[in-house]
């Protein structure tokens, strides 16, 4: 079944086309303008996902050599993320259902991201772990099968790339942070301060980053702009460590609690190599095997949400037209 994917949460306007076994195209438009405000702005974001999804879907048609007739079922993200960003997506999903007289279906976004694992990793099958590790979340995801999720930890205040964001602005880095923290912390000292690093409760899987943040802040106020600008990468990568040694941490006693040898990474975050090659240096130690998509899948995109939804529309499951944003939606 070839299948349209939609995604348009949050400052990504992508489409993207999945035959059930081929990425046919994977288009993504990046909106740029929240660069000059340092953070999303949502009303500016549904604004350009109106400009750009009718031409970002005809790229990603254009690139698949195919016309929209060949279009078989439609997968759009539902929820979580922006509501008016959601709607737009949403939106054009179901007048493109219903004038094509194909099925559609609404993913969780979330989902989504477990599902670009498998885009990858072809005989990727549960159980595994995913840490999904996103701008907006932070989760440690058992998939005891597919279609069925046990969030066995999540953050209490910041997500991880939400951090990185903050503490990037702080740095005077630009947003987003993530990219240019790792950038920066590349030639940087590892011994030069130690963060905290916030375990919480013996046992628990959750997580907390705000602490970690304040604690940049402090130390920022505390040197002064001349050595902050003296001690940039050395602070990028203290502060990368601490978010790293949490999150492989956390991962891997969770894949022994659950009992499952197989860990994947997913959402922006899962970018980062400093991440990546912790989390699979630890693994390996443990007996436990980890996967990542390449960036373009980690970060938000519709590839994944067709693949999600080719799984649905090919059991004949679809949703209905009445069906609303869900803005606030879990996994
Ligand atoms: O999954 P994503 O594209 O969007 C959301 O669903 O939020 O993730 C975006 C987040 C941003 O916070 C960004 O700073 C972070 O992913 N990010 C990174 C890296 N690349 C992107 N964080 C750390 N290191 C990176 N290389
Ligand atoms: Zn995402």
């Amino acid at each position: 079944m070839i299948v349209l994917g939609i995604e348009t949460s949050c400052d990504d306007t992508s489409a993207a086309i999945f035959d059930g076994k081929n990425l046919l195209a994977n288009v993504i438009s990046t909106q740029l303008i929240h660069r000059n405000f340092g953070g999303i702005v949502p009303e500016l974001a549904s604004r350009a996902h109106i400009q750009l999804i009718l031409p970002v879907i005809r790229q990603t048609i254009d690139q698949a050599h195919l016309s929209l007739q060949n279009i078989e079922g439609i997968a759009v993200t539902r929820g979580p993320g922006l509501a008016g960003s959601l709607l737009v997506g949403l939106s054009v999903a179901k007048g493109l259902s219903f004038s094509l007289q194909i099925p559609f279906i609404g993913i969780n976004h979330l989902e989504g991201h477990i599902w670009a694992n498998r885009l990858h990793h072809e005989s990727l099958d549960p159980p595994f772990i995913t840490l999904i590790v996103s701008g907006g979340h932070t989760q440690l995801v058992h998939v005891t099968r597919w279609g069925k999720y046990k969030v066995i930890g999540r953050t209490r205040d910041d997500a991880a790339g939400e951090a990185f964001d903050k503490v990037g602005k702080l740095l005077g880095l630009g947003y987003p942070g993530g990219p240019a923290i790792e950038n920066h912390a590349k030639t940087g000292n590892d011994k030069y301060v130690v963060f905290p690093r916030a375990y919480l409760k013996k046992g628990s899987f959750d997580f907390s980053f705000s602490g970690l943040k304040t604690s940049v802040l402090n130390h920022v106020h505390a040197i002064g702009p001349e050595k902050k600008e003296q001690h940039l990468c050395d602070i990028a990568r203290c502060f990368q460590d601490a978010v790293v040694d949490v999150l492989v941490e956390k991962t891997i006693r969770a894949a022994q609690k659950c009992q499952v040898d197989i860990v994947c990474l997913a959402g922006g975050v899962a970018v980062n190599k400093a991440l990546q090659q912790r989390m699979k240096q630890k693994c390996s130690e443990s007996g436990i095997s980890v996967l990542w998509p390449p960036p373009m899948l980690c970060t938000d995109n519709g590839g994944m949400i067709a693949c999600a939804g080719h799984d649905y529309l090919t059991r004949n499951i679809s949703s209905p037209l009445s069906l609303s944003p869900l803005p606030s939606e879990n996994l």
